[in-house]
C-alpha cells in the first residue's frame, strides 16, 4: 500500500482514533487540534489503546512504538501541508467545519481529499465554501474508530466518482469495511436504527411496559445484545437525544423521527447515562432489574420495534439512500444488528411486518406507521428483499 500523508482534524475520541488507525496501516500522520489541552490528552489515550493492542497479541511492542512515531500531534494547522487525505473530525458545528475546510484548502494541493466525519451535517453544506467541491466527501467512522468496522463513505452531488472509488478503496485497504450512502440526514445507520429509540421510547410513554422489560425483549426475543434504554445510556442520551433532533429537523418534521419528550427531559436534567451515573438506570446505585416475563407481551413489543425497523431500512433502500447488501452490512457492522434488517424480514415474512404496520397505523391513525411502498409492494409481488 502507498504511504500517504494523513492529516487528520480535532484531537478527540474520534479524530485520535482515526489517527492511530491510519498509522497502523503504515502512513505519516498529522494530528492537529487547535486546543493543546485535546493534544495532551490524545497522546496518551493513543498510547494506551497501542498498549492494550499489545497486550492482547494484536500488535507487537515494536509496532506499537512505529505507529505512535508516526503521528506528529501539532496545534499548528500549517503541519497539515502536503496532505494528501484530510480528515476532519472536529466539533460537530456546521460554521467551525466550514471555516475549517476553506482554510484547509489554501494549505493542501489540489490533489488532497477532503473529508468530514459528521455524523449529522450535510456534507455538501460543509464543503460549500470551497473552490474546488469534486474532492470533497464524508468519511463517518463509528466509536471507537479502532475497533468498529464500519465507515461510510458518502460522496455529495459535487463529488468526483473517482475520489469516492479510492476513499473505499483505502478504507478497505485499512481493513474496513466501508458502504456507500447518500448524503442525506443520518446517512444508513443513524437513520435506520432511529425507531430502536423512537419506537421503544414511545412504548414506554404509553405505559406499556418500563425500560427493563422493553430492553429484555429486544434481547432475549430480538437477541440485541442491548436494549434500547441500555444503549441510549451507553451512547449518552446527550448525543442520541440530539442525533434523533437534527434528524427529525432535516426530515422536514416527518413524524417517524419525532423525538421524545422522555429523551428530552433526560437531556435537560444532565441524565446524560453511563457517563453521568444517571439515566434510565442508575449506574451509581443499581438496583436489580426486574423485567416482566410475560411472553406475549415481549413478544408483541419485539414485533413492533422490529417492524419499524424494517420499515426504515425498506424505504432507504427505496428511496436509495444505499445498496439493499450496504443496508445490511451498515446494520450488521456499526451497531452489530444479530441480522441484516432485509433478511430478517424475509425470514419472519415480509406480510408479517407489514401486518404490524397496518395495524399500528389503523390504531393510532398516526402517519408515523405509514408502511413503506417498498414493503407493500413485496408482500403484493408475494416476492422477498433482494439483500444483494
Ligand atoms: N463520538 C461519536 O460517537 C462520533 C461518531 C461518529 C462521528 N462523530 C463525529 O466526529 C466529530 C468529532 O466527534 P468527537 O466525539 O471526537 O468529539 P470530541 O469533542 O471528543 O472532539 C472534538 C475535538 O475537536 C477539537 N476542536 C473543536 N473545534 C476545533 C477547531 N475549530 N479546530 C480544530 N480542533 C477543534 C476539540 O478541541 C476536540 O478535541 C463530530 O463531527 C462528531 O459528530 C462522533
Amino acid at each position: 500500500m502507498n504511504q500517504l500523508k494523513i492529516s487528520v482534524a480535532g484531537a478527540g475520541a474520534m479524530g485520535a482514533g482515526i489517527a492511530q488507525v491510519a498509522a497502523t496501516y503504515g502512513h505519516q500522520v498529522t494530528l492537529y487540534d487547535s486546543f493543546q489541552a485535546a493534544l495532551d490528552k490524545a497522546k496518551p489515550a493513543v498510547r494506551k489503546s497501542l498498549d492494550k493492542a499489545v497486550e492482547k497479541n494484536k500488535l507487537t511492542a515494536e509496532k506499537a512504538d512505529a505507529v505512535m512515531s508516526a503521528i506528529r500531534f501539532t496545534s499548528d494547522l500549517n503541519d497539515i501541508s502536503g496532505s494528501d487525505l484530510f480528515i476532519e473530525a472536529i466539533v460537530e458545528q456546521i460554521e467551525a467545519k466550514q471555516n475549517l475546510f476553506c482554510e484547509v484548502e489554501k494549505l493542501v494541493s489540489d490533489q488532497c481529499i477532503l473529508a468530514t466525519n459528521t455524523s449529522s451535517l450535510p456534507v455538501i453544506a460543509i464543503g460549500s465554501n470551497c473552490k474546488n467541491q469534486e474532492r470533497i466527501i464524508g468519511l463517518h467512522f463509528f466509536n471507537p474508530p479502532v475497533l468498529m468496522q464500519l465507515v461510510e463513505v458518502i460522496p455529495t452531488f459535487n463529488t468526483k466518482a473517482a475520489i469516492t472509488e479510492s476513499c473505499k478503496t483505502l478504507m478497505q485497504n485499512w481493513g474496513k469495511v466501508p458502504v456507500i450512502a447518500k448524503d442525506t440526514p443520518g446517512f444508513i445507520v443513524n437513520r435506520i436504527a432511529r425507531p430502536y429509540y423512537g419506537e421503544a421510547l414511545r412504548i414506554y410513554e404509553e405505559s406499556i411496559a418500563g425500560f427493563e422489560t422493553i430492553d429484555h425483549a429486544m434481547k432475549s426475543v430480538g437477541g440485541f445484545k442491548m436494549g434500547p434504554f441500555e444503549l441510549m445510556d451507553f451512547i449518552g442520551n446527550d448525543i442520541n437525544y440530539k442525533v434523533t433532533e437534527t434528524v427529525f429537523g432535516q426530515m422536514f418534521y416527518d413524524p417517524r423521527y419525532k423525538p421524545s419528550i422522555t429523551q428530552k427531559r433526560l437531556f435537560e436534567g444532565k441524565l446524560y447515562g453511563r457517563k453521568t451515573g444517571k439515566g434510565y438506570y442508575n449506574y451509581a446505585n443499581p438496583s436489580e432489574p426486574k423485567p416482566s416475563n410475560d411472553e406475549a407481551l415481549l413478544q408483541s413489543i419485539f414485533d413492533r420495534i422490529f417492524a419499524m425497523l424494517v420499515n426504515e431500512a425498506a424505504d432507504a433502500l427505496m428511496m436509495q439512500i444505499a445498496s439493499a447488501e450496504d443496508i445490511e452490512l451498515a446494520m450488521t457492522k456499526g451497531v452489530n444488528y444479530p441480522m441484516g434488517l432485509l433478511q430478517w424480514a424475509n425470514t419472519k415474512g415480509p406480510e408479517k411486518v407489514l401486518a404490524t404496520l397496518q395495524h399500528l397505523f389503523e390504531w393510532y391513525g398516526e402517519d408515523r406507521y405509514r408502511p413503506s411502498p417498498l414493503l407493500k409492494r413485496v408482500v403484493a409481488d408475494k416476492t422477498l428483499f433482494k439483500t444483494r
